[in-house]
């Protein structure tokens, strides 16, 4: 059995978490929908050079989650640091979101599901 290999020294400016094609489909029922939010998130990140080791900020990291405990209004994406939901998360809305709150700091309020705060 060998060792794994842990990289340290990464920084992550945000990570994004994305409820597109839950198992349940509580959130989401129509899958294609989904399936295209999430195609054009992966597609963003690597395009806009999110992955980027070397990005001033780190790197955006981002997964598909199978429930975010919203469960309406979907497909969910949930976005740290700020613990912010989004909503009717469209493969348009996708690129907005991705380009106004995580490259420009700015949240789209009107989109905004839900709001999560980590425990101090
Ligand atoms: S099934 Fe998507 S948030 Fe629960």
């Amino acid at each position: 059995m060998s060792t794994p290999t842990i990289t340290t020294g990464i920084g992550v400016s945000h990570h994004l978490l994305l409820c597109a094609t839950p198992s349940k489909a509580l959130c989401c029922p129509n899958p294609e929908l989904g399936a295209a939010s999430w195609d054009t998130l992966k597609r963003l990140v690597r395009e806009l050079g999110l992955e980027d080791p070397a990005r001033p900020g780190g790197i955006v990291l981002r997964n598909k989650a199978d429930c975010l405990r919203i469960c309406a209004d979907g497909p969910v994406l949930l976005i740290w640091p700020e613990g912010i939901a989004y909503g009717g998360v469209t493969a348009e809305r996708v690129e907005r979101i991705v380009r106004e709150h995580v490259i420009g700091a700015k949240p789209i309020e009107d989109w905004i599901v839900k709001r999560f705060n980590l425990a101090s």
